[in-house]
């Protein structure tokens, strides 16, 4: 294996851009450090938070089934709102905490200071526990990227409910599906929401949801008045964001949590079934969100930190809120798209905000990329010093683009790998580290024990490809599957015992540098949001007129994958372009928009194993050949089929498109 060769920053000259960084042999120490001394490391790294009452058990991890436990901290309290904010308020009170770019470019921002900040968090904590909410209970949030997302957020932390961000694209059904699974007691949204200048009808869909059975543990709906729309309030259920604000105290008494009481709750697509519940408990998560967002990123005070992720995914809990708020930095708060109202929209925000650290997409990359260099060219981003991508493998291509073209050459590229699961990033170069790989997501941060093992489950050792499991546990790890620990163990600790497994395939080069390779399950990563084909499937066939369907992904230029979903119709029934386009209408508004399949093939009938079981590997090829000829022996072993009629026919009408 020849290594692609590694690329090294120029920094402006005169610049002190680097200074202060960790260097790699510091950095380097730090992680021997880290494992051979995990307690110490912990509870000095722990020491950065503010607690009630300092931890002195610092881990308590067995990934045996047996005697299976994942503890941190955990005889310490806090409160993770009071980290995000109060202790701030003496040091950095007039700081801005949150810059809020809208949809409208147009438009004002508008800054948040810390002080600003905890007045909101507390009055909305208050008119919380006003209305009923203690402790423990659930709260849903599904609201677009404006401030008030962030007030929720930290609002029930502060009053230790549990809160569930859902994604604002998601449709009522997953809307409902999550309400359901956590019995939420309130929920907050906004009338409406607006990207790209379109509007999101999202008080009207947590109605539908609403209307949907199982939903009837929510007592209270508080709708945030955002664009004005005029919606439906069903009294006494719906009331106004504002009013139950208005009156309330400015100061809250934080509710005191242990360190392994349950933060949030993010639900996350899996290889089978409905979106699993991935709960986050408060002490480790928050030190390990804090941490590395400081490590990471090279984290100073003056600067202006952007990650373009929704809040409805763990990006947006661990940084865009928790990470920086904790460590006292000003966060954007981006309400918009990279396109809108032009594809310089994300280099202008820059300039106009003087961002220094940007993080995003390699989607996003790939979409922008693609229009040449002139739109950014034009812009000066001279205030950057530090990018990061996150979501997905990044092609070398677009790494390059990203380091020469929107970085001039100047800017460590961090390509941080993390999942909903891990609470926070485990593999990632550092920036100090001046040489960078394109593509690669380098090495485990301070604690992290990843290691390949192959399909049996047995370690590989050197450079080599095999699946990337992690052998011991880190504080910001999930504690379980809301409501179902027994999915729990099964999905991440039984294939590979005593290890959790990732989900993601990997390469280690000679350096013992990591590459990952992408989902080796059922799960599909299409712009970075994960999707499960098991849930496009079941909505597919939730149509009247659909027999059965079986889903895959395939390459896709900007998107990474993209989703091919072959439909058996039932007997009678015609395969004409009203009906496809029907289907797709169908999986929006089962799931939402990002779930709509790329592409929609008419499956006469689906190849399966004379035992009845689909044979994806074979639909993966055929939707990954295009238009291209597959010749003989390129499907693989095609021995098993029970039918070898079906895959043929499924090849000659994959070519006529
Ligand atoms: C999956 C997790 C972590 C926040 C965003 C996604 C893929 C994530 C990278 C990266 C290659 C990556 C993996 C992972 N992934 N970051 N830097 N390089 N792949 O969170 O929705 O839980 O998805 O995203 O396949 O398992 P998520």
């Amino acid at each position: 294996m020849t290594q692609p060769p590694t690329v090294s920053i120029r920094p402006a000259t005169g610049s002190d851009e680097g200074a202060g960084r960790l260097s790699r042999s510091e950095s380097d120490r730090l992680y021997a450090q880290s494992l051979d001394d995990p307690d110490g490391f912990w509870r000095e790294v722990a020491g950065r938070l503010d607690w009630i009452r300092p931890p002195t058990r610092i881990r308590d991890v067995s990934f045996d089934l047996s005697d299976f436990r994942i503890r941190w901290f955990d005889d310490g309290r806090l409160n993770a709102s009071v980290n995000c904010v109060d202790r701030h308020l003496a040091t950095r009170g007039d700081k801005t905490a949150l810059i809020f770019e809208p949809d409208d470019a147009a438009a004002e921002a508008v800054h948040v200071t810390y002080r600003d900040l905890h007045a909101r968090v507390c009055r909305l904590g208050n008119a919380l526990r006003a209305l009923g909410v203690a402790k423990g209970d659930r709260v849903t949030i599904y609201l677009p990227m404006i401030p008030d997302a962030v007030v929720a957020m930290l609002a029930c932390a502060r009053v230790g409910a549990i809160h569930s961000v859902v994604f604002g694209g998601f449709a009522p059904q997953s809307i409902a599906d999550r309400v359901h699974d956590c019995a939420s007691k309130l929920i907050i949204t906004a009338d409406e929401g607006l990207r790209g200048g379109k509007r999101v009808a999202l008080k009207a869909n947590v109605d539908a949801a609403l209307r949907l059975p199982g939903t009837n543990s929510v007592e209270t709906v508080l709708v945030v008045r955002h664009t004005g729309a005029a919606v439906d309030m069903q009294m006494p259920r719906d009331r106004w964001f504002d009013a139950v604000v208005e009156g309330q105290q400015a100061q809250c008494e934080p509710e005191p949590m242990d360190a392994e009481d349950p933060l949030f709750i993010l639900y996350t697509s899996g290889s089978t079934g409905k979106p699993k519940g991935v709960l986050h408990t408060t002490g480790g998560y928050l030190t390990y969100a804090s941490y590395t967002h400081e490590v990471v990123f090279d984290l100073r005070q003056d600067d202006v930190y952007w990650c373009t992720a929704d809040v409805g995914w763990v990006t947006g809990h661990s940084y865009i809120v928790y990470g920086p708020l904790a460590n006292g930095a000003t966060s954007v708060v981006f309400e918009g798209v990279p396109h809108h109202p032009d594809v310089s929209r994300f280099w202008n925000v820059i300039d106009r905000h003087g961002v220094t650290i940007f993080y995003t997409a390699p989607t996003a990359i790939r979409a922008l990329m693609r229009e040449g260099d002139a739109p950014v060219k034009r812009t000066s981003r001279r205030s950057l010093r530090l990018l990061g991508t996150v979501g997905e493998p990044i092609n070398p291509e677009a790494w390059r683009w990203y380091f020469e073209v929107v970085g001039d050459g100047r800017c460590p590229v961090v390509d941080t790998w993390w999942q909903t699961e891990t609470g926070g990033i485990l593999i990632s170069p550092l920036p100090g580290d001046g040489a960078f790989k394109p593509g690669c997501a380098t090495r485990p941060f301070f604690g992290v024990r990843p290691a390949l093992v192959d399909a049996q489950g047995a370690l590989i050792e050197g450079a080599a490809e095999g699946n990337l499991v992690l052998l011991d546990s880190w504080p910001g790890q999930m504690r379980t599957v809301y409501g179902d620990h027994a999915r729990f163990l099964d999905t991440y600790f039984r294939t590979y015992p005593g290890m959790y497994f990732t989900g993601d395939g990997c390469r280690r080069d000679a350096d013992g540098d990591y590459w990952i390779t992408g989902r080796v399950d059922d799960v599909i990563n299409v712009s970075g949001h994960r999707i499960g084909t098991a849930e496009v499937e079941s909505a597919l066939v939730s149509h009247p007129k659909v027999a059965e369907a079986a889903v895959v992904g395939f390459p896709h230029d900007i998107k990474g994958q993209g989703i091919y979903a072959y439909v058996t119709l039932k007997a009678g029934e015609a395969a004409d372009e009203a009906l496809r386009r029907e289907l797709l209408l169908h999986v929006r508004q089962e799931i939402g928009p990002i779930a709509a399949p790329d592409h929609l093939q008419w499956a006469p009938g689906l190849p399966k194993t004379r035992s009845g079981k689909i044979m994806r590997r074979i639909l993966r090829k055929i939707a990954e050949a295009g238009g291209e000829e597959l010749a003989p022996g390129q499907l693989g072993d095609t021995s098993t089929l029970a039918d070898p009629a079906v895959v043929e026919t499924l090849v000659r009408d994959r070519r006529r498109g």
